[in-house]
Protein backbone atom coordinates (compact mmCIF):
# COMPACT_ATOMS: atom_id res chain seq x y z
CA UNK A 1 0.00 0.00 0.00
CA UNK A 2 1.04 3.24 -0.84
CA UNK A 3 -0.04 6.72 1.13
CA UNK A 4 -0.29 9.89 -0.86
CA UNK A 5 -1.46 13.34 0.20
CA UNK A 6 -2.03 15.20 -3.10
CA UNK A 7 -4.51 15.56 -5.81
CA UNK A 8 -1.74 15.20 -8.53
CA UNK A 9 -0.31 11.80 -6.56
CA UNK A 10 -3.71 10.01 -6.41
CA UNK A 11 -4.88 11.28 -9.87
CA UNK A 12 -1.77 9.75 -11.44
CA UNK A 13 -2.27 6.05 -9.61
CA UNK A 14 -5.65 6.32 -10.70
CA UNK A 15 -4.78 7.10 -14.05
CA UNK A 16 -2.34 4.86 -14.50
CA UNK A 17 -5.17 1.76 -13.62
CA UNK A 18 -7.41 2.48 -15.94
CA UNK A 19 -4.97 3.18 -18.68
CA UNK A 20 -4.29 -0.56 -18.65
CA UNK A 21 -8.07 -1.73 -18.68
CA UNK A 22 -7.87 -1.87 -14.01
CA UNK A 23 -10.73 -1.44 -12.30
CA UNK A 24 -10.85 1.10 -9.49
CA UNK A 25 -12.75 0.85 -6.21
CA UNK A 26 -13.09 3.67 -4.10
CA UNK A 27 -13.85 3.99 -0.84
CA UNK A 28 -14.33 7.30 1.04
CA UNK A 29 -13.90 7.93 4.62
CA UNK A 30 -13.05 10.05 7.70
CA UNK A 31 -10.82 7.60 9.42
CA UNK A 32 -10.74 5.52 13.10
CA UNK A 33 -11.21 2.61 11.50
CA UNK A 34 -13.87 -0.26 12.58
CA UNK A 35 -15.23 -3.52 11.11
CA UNK A 36 -17.56 -1.39 9.23
CA UNK A 37 -15.26 0.46 7.30
CA UNK A 38 -13.48 -2.42 6.85
CA UNK A 39 -16.21 -4.58 5.07
CA UNK A 40 -16.45 -1.85 2.46
CA UNK A 41 -12.79 -2.35 1.97
CA UNK A 42 -13.08 -5.76 1.63
CA UNK A 43 -15.84 -5.54 -0.93
CA UNK A 44 -13.71 -2.70 -3.35
CA UNK A 45 -10.80 -5.09 -2.86
CA UNK A 46 -13.06 -8.29 -3.92
CA UNK A 47 -14.17 -6.34 -7.11
CA UNK A 48 -11.67 -3.66 -8.31
CA UNK A 49 -8.01 -3.95 -9.50
CA UNK A 50 -6.83 -1.02 -8.00
CA UNK A 51 -8.57 -0.44 -4.07
CA UNK A 52 -8.37 3.89 -3.43
CA UNK A 53 -9.06 4.60 0.16
CA UNK A 54 -9.66 8.66 1.19
CA UNK A 55 -9.34 9.04 5.02
CA UNK A 56 -10.13 12.87 5.39
CA UNK A 57 -11.75 14.36 8.48
CA UNK A 58 -14.30 16.89 6.34
CA UNK A 59 -14.72 20.71 8.16
CA UNK A 60 -17.15 21.47 5.62
CA UNK A 61 -20.04 18.92 6.97
CA UNK A 62 -19.59 19.51 10.68
CA UNK A 63 -21.46 22.69 12.26
CA UNK A 64 -19.41 25.09 14.29
CA UNK A 65 -21.28 23.38 17.41
CA UNK A 66 -20.49 19.92 16.26
CA UNK A 67 -17.17 17.41 16.88
CA UNK A 68 -14.93 18.01 14.33
CA UNK A 69 -11.69 19.39 16.52
CA UNK A 70 -12.59 16.07 18.95
CA UNK A 71 -13.48 13.65 15.94
CA UNK A 72 -11.46 10.66 16.76
CA UNK A 73 -7.83 9.61 14.90
CA UNK A 74 -4.97 7.21 14.22
CA UNK A 75 -3.28 7.39 11.36
CA UNK A 76 -1.14 4.69 12.60
CA UNK A 77 -3.85 2.15 12.96
CA UNK A 78 -5.62 3.23 9.93
CA UNK A 79 -2.86 3.02 7.64
CA UNK A 80 -2.30 -0.79 9.32
CA UNK A 81 -6.05 -1.75 8.88
CA UNK A 82 -6.18 -0.39 5.89
CA UNK A 83 -2.99 -2.51 4.41
CA UNK A 84 -3.87 -5.60 6.24
CA UNK A 85 -7.28 -5.15 3.73
CA UNK A 86 -4.95 -5.47 0.55
CA UNK A 87 -5.87 -1.67 -0.08
CA UNK A 88 -3.74 -0.21 -2.84
CA UNK A 89 -3.83 3.85 -2.12
CA UNK A 90 -4.58 5.42 0.98
CA UNK A 91 -4.96 9.43 0.17
CA UNK A 92 -4.42 11.54 3.31
CA UNK A 93 -5.02 15.07 1.97
CA UNK A 94 -4.39 18.12 4.32
CA UNK A 95 -7.23 20.56 4.47
CA UNK A 96 -5.21 22.90 2.40
CA UNK A 97 -5.03 20.05 -0.43
CA UNK A 98 -8.94 19.43 -0.81
CA UNK A 99 -10.12 23.28 -0.23
CA UNK A 100 -7.08 24.99 -1.55
CA UNK A 101 -9.32 27.65 -2.04
CA UNK A 102 -12.13 29.45 -0.20
CA UNK A 103 -14.91 27.11 -1.16
CA UNK A 104 -17.53 29.21 -3.66
CA UNK A 105 -18.49 25.95 -5.05
CA UNK A 106 -20.94 23.60 -3.04
CA UNK A 107 -23.46 20.47 -3.85
CA UNK A 108 -26.66 20.75 -2.87
CA UNK A 109 -29.53 17.91 -3.37
CA UNK A 110 -32.42 19.14 -2.76
CA UNK A 111 -35.37 17.50 -0.78
CA UNK A 112 -33.54 13.85 0.30
CA UNK A 113 -31.11 16.33 2.79
CA UNK A 114 -34.24 18.30 4.37
CA UNK A 115 -35.77 15.23 6.23
CA UNK A 116 -34.05 13.16 8.99
CA UNK A 117 -31.01 14.45 10.05
CA UNK A 118 -31.23 17.20 7.98
CA UNK A 119 -33.91 18.79 10.49
CA UNK A 120 -30.76 18.92 12.96
CA UNK A 121 -28.04 19.27 10.51
CA UNK A 122 -28.41 21.62 8.03
CA UNK A 123 -25.26 22.71 6.48
CA UNK A 124 -24.57 19.00 6.69
CA UNK A 125 -25.13 17.38 3.72
CA UNK A 126 -24.08 20.22 1.48
CA UNK A 127 -20.73 19.48 2.84
CA UNK A 128 -20.93 15.36 2.51
CA UNK A 129 -21.60 16.25 -1.41
CA UNK A 130 -19.62 18.93 -1.82
CA UNK A 131 -15.95 16.70 -0.34
CA UNK A 132 -17.46 13.69 -2.11
CA UNK A 133 -18.13 15.19 -5.49
CA UNK A 134 -14.58 16.53 -5.45
CA UNK A 135 -13.32 13.14 -4.23
CA UNK A 136 -14.94 11.48 -7.45
CA UNK A 137 -13.60 14.25 -9.40
CA UNK A 138 -9.92 13.43 -8.38
CA UNK A 139 -10.31 9.55 -8.70
CA UNK A 140 -11.86 9.33 -11.95
CA UNK A 141 -14.07 6.56 -12.95
CA UNK A 142 -14.83 3.93 -10.55
CA UNK A 143 -16.85 2.34 -8.54
CA UNK A 144 -17.51 3.64 -4.56
CA UNK A 145 -18.16 1.71 -1.85
CA UNK A 146 -20.94 3.39 0.98
CA UNK A 147 -22.48 1.76 4.35
CA UNK A 148 -26.47 1.44 4.69
CA UNK A 149 -25.21 2.54 8.07
CA UNK A 150 -25.63 6.55 6.53
CA UNK A 151 -28.59 5.21 5.13
CA UNK A 152 -29.88 8.80 3.76
CA UNK A 153 -26.09 9.64 3.06
CA UNK A 154 -26.14 6.78 0.54
CA UNK A 155 -29.41 8.01 -0.82
CA UNK A 156 -28.11 11.65 -1.15
CA UNK A 157 -24.62 10.57 -3.01
CA UNK A 158 -26.86 8.28 -5.41
CA UNK A 159 -28.99 10.82 -6.49
CA UNK A 160 -25.92 13.39 -6.94
CA UNK A 161 -24.14 10.86 -8.76
CA UNK A 162 -27.05 10.29 -11.01
CA UNK A 163 -28.26 13.92 -11.41
CA UNK A 164 -24.72 14.99 -12.26
CA UNK A 165 -23.92 12.18 -14.66
CA UNK A 166 -20.65 11.48 -13.01
CA UNK A 167 -18.96 8.41 -13.80
CA UNK A 168 -19.07 6.29 -10.91
CA UNK A 169 -21.14 3.19 -9.83
CA UNK A 170 -22.32 3.69 -6.20
CA UNK A 171 -22.46 0.82 -4.26
CA UNK A 172 -24.87 0.33 -1.14
CA UNK A 173 -22.88 -2.07 1.88
CA UNK A 174 -24.46 -4.01 4.36
CA UNK A 175 -24.37 -2.02 7.64
CA UNK A 176 -22.30 -3.58 10.18
CA UNK A 177 -23.26 -4.32 14.05
CA UNK A 178 -21.06 -5.41 17.31
CA UNK A 179 -21.91 -8.15 18.89
CA UNK A 180 -24.96 -6.79 20.89
CA UNK A 181 -26.02 -5.31 18.09
CA UNK A 182 -24.73 -1.45 18.58
CA UNK A 183 -24.19 0.14 15.22
CA UNK A 184 -20.25 0.29 14.57
CA UNK A 185 -19.52 3.93 14.17
CA UNK A 186 -16.26 6.10 14.96
CA UNK A 187 -18.46 7.72 17.65
CA UNK A 188 -19.04 4.86 19.87
CA UNK A 189 -15.84 5.81 21.26
CA UNK A 190 -17.24 8.97 23.10
CA UNK A 191 -19.25 6.36 24.60
CA UNK A 192 -18.35 5.57 28.65
CA UNK A 193 -19.33 2.37 30.23
CA UNK A 194 -23.34 3.27 31.02
CA UNK A 195 -23.59 5.63 27.59
CA UNK A 196 -22.13 2.22 25.90
CA UNK A 197 -24.85 -0.02 27.67
CA UNK A 198 -27.47 1.98 27.11
CA UNK A 199 -27.08 2.77 23.30
CA UNK A 200 -28.09 -0.74 22.59
CA UNK A 201 -31.40 0.34 23.26
CA UNK A 202 -31.63 1.84 19.05
CA UNK A 203 -30.91 -1.15 17.70
CA UNK A 204 -33.17 -3.29 20.27
CA UNK A 205 -35.96 -0.99 19.39
CA UNK A 206 -35.40 -1.16 15.66
CA UNK A 207 -35.36 -5.52 16.25
CA UNK A 208 -39.16 -4.72 18.41
CA UNK A 209 -40.38 -2.59 15.40
CA UNK A 210 -39.18 -5.08 12.72
CA UNK A 211 -41.29 -7.63 14.59
CA UNK A 212 -44.48 -5.68 14.83
CA UNK A 213 -44.41 -5.17 10.94
CA UNK A 214 -43.72 -9.37 10.66
CA UNK A 215 -46.83 -9.71 12.87
CA UNK A 216 -48.79 -7.65 11.02
CA UNK A 217 -48.54 -3.96 11.53
CA UNK A 218 -48.78 -1.57 8.34
CA UNK A 219 -49.44 2.03 10.35
CA UNK A 220 -46.31 4.30 10.24
CA UNK A 221 -47.56 6.21 13.63
CA UNK A 222 -47.93 2.79 15.35
CA UNK A 223 -44.31 1.44 14.29
CA UNK A 224 -43.14 5.65 15.19
CA UNK A 225 -44.71 4.59 18.98
CA UNK A 226 -43.12 1.47 19.77
CA UNK A 227 -39.44 3.27 18.51
CA UNK A 228 -40.17 6.27 20.54
CA UNK A 229 -41.24 4.03 23.84
CA UNK A 230 -38.79 1.82 24.04
CA UNK A 231 -36.00 4.47 23.08
CA UNK A 232 -37.90 6.34 25.99
CA UNK A 233 -37.20 4.14 28.94
CA UNK A 234 -33.66 4.75 28.73
CA UNK A 235 -32.95 8.18 30.42
CA UNK A 236 -29.02 8.46 28.79
CA UNK A 237 -30.38 8.02 25.30
CA UNK A 238 -31.93 11.55 23.89
CA UNK A 239 -33.98 10.99 20.44
CA UNK A 240 -33.72 13.75 17.70
CA UNK A 241 -36.38 11.31 15.57
CA UNK A 242 -37.41 7.68 15.25
CA UNK A 243 -38.85 7.75 11.44
CA UNK A 244 -40.49 5.26 8.60
CA UNK A 245 -39.97 6.63 5.21
CA UNK A 246 -39.67 5.93 1.14
CA UNK A 247 -36.58 4.05 0.79
CA UNK A 248 -35.99 6.51 -2.39
CA UNK A 249 -37.52 9.72 -1.63
CA UNK A 250 -37.12 9.72 2.54
CA UNK A 251 -40.53 11.05 2.89
CA UNK A 252 -42.84 10.01 5.82
CA UNK A 253 -45.21 7.18 5.13
CA UNK A 254 -48.42 6.52 6.68
CA UNK A 255 -48.54 3.32 5.73
CA UNK A 256 -45.80 0.50 5.83
CA UNK A 257 -45.72 -1.12 1.87
CA UNK A 258 -43.16 -1.85 -0.24
CA UNK A 259 -39.36 -0.55 0.28
CA UNK A 260 -39.60 1.39 4.01
CA UNK A 261 -36.61 2.91 5.60
CA UNK A 262 -36.95 2.49 9.71
CA UNK A 263 -34.22 5.46 11.00
CA UNK A 264 -33.45 6.49 14.41
CA UNK A 265 -30.71 9.43 15.27
CA UNK A 266 -30.35 9.84 19.63
CA UNK A 267 -27.60 11.63 21.48
CA UNK A 268 -26.12 9.38 23.99
CA UNK A 269 -23.56 11.53 26.06
CA UNK A 270 -21.41 13.29 23.95
CA UNK A 271 -22.36 10.77 20.63
CA UNK A 272 -24.48 11.51 18.37
CA UNK A 273 -25.74 8.28 16.85
CA UNK A 274 -27.90 6.75 14.17
CA UNK A 275 -29.54 3.60 13.13
CA UNK A 276 -31.39 1.91 10.35
CA UNK A 277 -33.00 -1.00 9.72
CA UNK A 278 -34.93 -1.79 5.66
CA UNK A 279 -37.83 -3.40 5.09
CA UNK A 280 -39.48 -4.44 2.01
CA UNK A 281 -42.91 -5.42 2.68
CA UNK A 282 -44.90 -7.14 -0.06
CA UNK A 283 -48.33 -8.79 0.38
CA UNK A 284 -47.23 -12.45 1.53
CA UNK A 285 -43.53 -12.20 3.00
CA UNK A 286 -41.47 -8.89 4.88
CA UNK A 287 -38.02 -8.67 4.36
CA UNK A 288 -36.04 -7.28 7.44
CA UNK A 289 -32.51 -5.60 6.46
CA UNK A 290 -30.96 -5.05 9.55
CA UNK A 291 -27.78 -5.34 8.23
CA UNK A 292 -24.98 -8.16 9.75
CA UNK A 293 -22.71 -9.01 12.99
CA UNK A 294 -19.10 -7.95 12.70
CA UNK A 295 -16.64 -11.29 12.58
CA UNK A 296 -14.64 -9.61 15.22
CA UNK A 297 -15.47 -6.93 17.78
CA UNK A 298 -13.70 -3.59 17.74
CA UNK A 299 -11.61 -4.65 14.65
P1 LIG B 1 -17.28 7.70 7.81
O1 LIG B 1 -18.23 7.97 8.91
O2 LIG B 1 -15.84 7.47 8.14
O3 LIG B 1 -17.83 6.47 7.01
C1 LIG B 1 -17.17 6.02 5.84
C2 LIG B 1 -18.03 4.96 5.19
O4 LIG B 1 -18.15 3.85 6.10
C3 LIG B 1 -19.47 5.44 4.89
O5 LIG B 1 -19.88 4.96 3.63
C4 LIG B 1 -20.26 4.82 6.02
O6 LIG B 1 -21.62 4.59 5.69
C5 LIG B 1 -19.51 3.52 6.22
N1 LIG B 1 -19.80 2.98 7.55
C6 LIG B 1 -19.64 3.59 8.76
N2 LIG B 1 -20.08 2.78 9.76
C7 LIG B 1 -20.54 1.66 9.17
C8 LIG B 1 -21.15 0.45 9.65
N3 LIG B 1 -21.36 0.23 10.94
N4 LIG B 1 -21.49 -0.50 8.75
C9 LIG B 1 -21.29 -0.28 7.41
N5 LIG B 1 -20.73 0.81 6.90
C10 LIG B 1 -20.37 1.78 7.76
O7 LIG B 1 -19.45 8.72 6.03
C11 LIG B 1 -18.41 9.37 6.11
O8 LIG B 1 -17.30 8.93 6.76
C12 LIG B 1 -18.26 10.73 5.45
O9 LIG B 1 -19.50 11.40 5.48
C13 LIG B 1 -17.73 10.67 3.99
C14 LIG B 1 -18.68 9.90 3.07
C15 LIG B 1 -16.33 10.03 3.96
C16 LIG B 1 -17.59 12.12 3.43
O10 LIG B 1 -16.75 12.88 4.22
Amino acid sequence: MITVSTVRELRAQCDAARAVGNRVGFVPTMGYFHAGHRSLMRKARHESNLVVVSLFVNPLQFAPTEDLAAYPRDLTGDAAAAAAEGVDVLFTPTVDEMYPQPIRTTVHVEGLTEGLCGNTRPTHFDGVTTVVAKLFSMVGPCRAYFGRKDAQQLAVVKRMAADLNLPVEVVGCALVREPDGLAMSSRNAYLDADDRRAATVLSRALHEAAAEVVNGARDADAVRRVLTGLIGTEPRVQLDYAEVVDALDLAPVDRIDGDVLVAVAANVGRARLIDNMGLSVGSTSVDVDLGVVAQESGS
